[in-house]
C-alpha cells in the first residue's frame, strides 16, 4: 500500500482519535505509583477506553498481543506486556496507548517516574523527550523522512545516548501501522518527501547504553542487550501545508 494522504474528513477523525489516546495517558497518570502492577494499569486503561471513550484499544489481539496497552519498565525498550510486575520507587515506565475511534487510530506514549528517579534516569527521560521534539520539529511539507531521523540521532548521540534501530515510527490512519516507516536515525535530505495530509508517528527509543536490543521469550517484550535503561516518547503527527500539527497533544499541554 502506498502512503495515503488523508482527506479533511479523515483528518478530523484522526484529531478525535489522537485526543482520546492523549486523554488515556492523562487519566492514567495518578495511578502510576509504587505498588501498582502493570496489569492493573492495563485494566484501568482498557475500561476507560471501552466504557468511557467508547473506543477500541488497538493493541488487544493485534498480531496476538494479549493486552490493551504496552508497559515497558526500566531496561525494557518497548512492547512490554502488562502483568504481575509491581512498580517500585525509582522505576521509569513507558505507557503506550493506541485507540481506534470511528475507524481511525491515535497512537501516543510517554514516560512516567515512579517516585524519585535517579540522576541518570531523569537525564535519559529528558533527553529522549527532546529527541522526539526535535524529530517533530523537522517535519514540514517538502522535507524528507531522513531529516526527522537525523535530528533525533544527532541529539541522542551528542549526549552519548544510542538510538534503537529495529523499531521505528509509522504511517497511521485506518491501519495501526501504515507506510511509511519513520526511522529515528538517518541523513538529512534523504528518504521520502513529506507531503501535506500525511499522518505518522515519531516514537524514538533511546538507550542509556548500547543500541542493541533483544526480544524476550514472550515474543513481544524488547529489552536492551546490555540491560541499560531505555526511554521512549511518541506522538502522532500531521503534515500540514505550513508545517506540522501534533494530533496527540492535549490543548493545554506543552508537547
Ligand atoms: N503502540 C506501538 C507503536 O507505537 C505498537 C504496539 S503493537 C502491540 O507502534 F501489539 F504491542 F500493541
Ligand atoms: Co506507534
Ligand atoms: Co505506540
Amino acid at each position: 500500500m502506498p502512503v495515503s494522504l488523508k482527506t479533511p474528513d479523515e483528518i478530523e477523525k484522526m484529531w478525535v482519535a489522537g485526543r482520546l489516546a492523549a486523554e488515556v495517558l492523562q487519566m492514567i497518570a495518578p495511578h502510576v505509583e509504587a505498588g501498582v502492577t502493570t496489569g492493573e494499569l492495563d485494566r484501568i486503561c482498557h475500561d476507560y477506553i471501552v466504557d468511557v471513550q467508547q473506543a477500541i484499544p488497538a493493541p488487544l489481539n493485534y498480531k496476538g498481543f494479549p493486552k490493551s496497552i504496552c508497559t515497558s519498565v526500566n531496561h525494557q525498550v518497548c512492547h512490554g506486556i502488562p502483568g504481575d510486575k509491581v512498580l517500585k520507587k525509582g522505576d521509569i515506565i513507558n505507557i503506550d496507548i493506541t485507540v481506534i475511534k470511528d475507524g481511525y487510530h491515535g497512537d501516543t506514549s510517554k514516560m512516567f517516574f515512579v517516585g524519585q528517579p535517579s540522576v541518570q534516569a531523569e537525564r535519559l527521560v529528558r533527553l529522549s523527550h527532546e529527541c522526539m521534539v526535535k524529530g517533530i520539529e523537522a517535519v514540514r511539507p517538502g522535507g524528507r523522512l531522513g531529516d526527522i531521523g537525523h535530528a533525533i540521532q544527532q541529539h541522542a548521540e551528542a549526549h552519548d545516548l544510542s538510538v534503537v534501530r529495529e523499531y521505528c515510527g509509522h504511517g497511521i490512519g485506518r491501519e495501526f501501522h501504515e507506510e511509511p516507516q519513520v526511522l529515528h536515525y538517518g541523513r538529512p535530505g534523504t528518504g521520502m518527501e513529506l507531503r501535506a495530509g500525511m499522518t505518522f508517528t515519531v516514537e524514538p527509543m533511546i538507550n542509556a547504553g548500547r543500541k542493541e536490543v533483544k526480544l524476550l521469550a514472550d515474543n513481544w517484550t524488547v529489552v536492551t542487550r546490555d540491560h541499560s535503561l531505555s526511554a521512549q516518547w511518541e506522538h502522532t503527527v500531521l503534515v500540514t501545508d505550513t508545517g506540522v500539527e501534533i494530533l496527540t497533544r492535549l490543548p493545554h499541554d506543552t508537547v
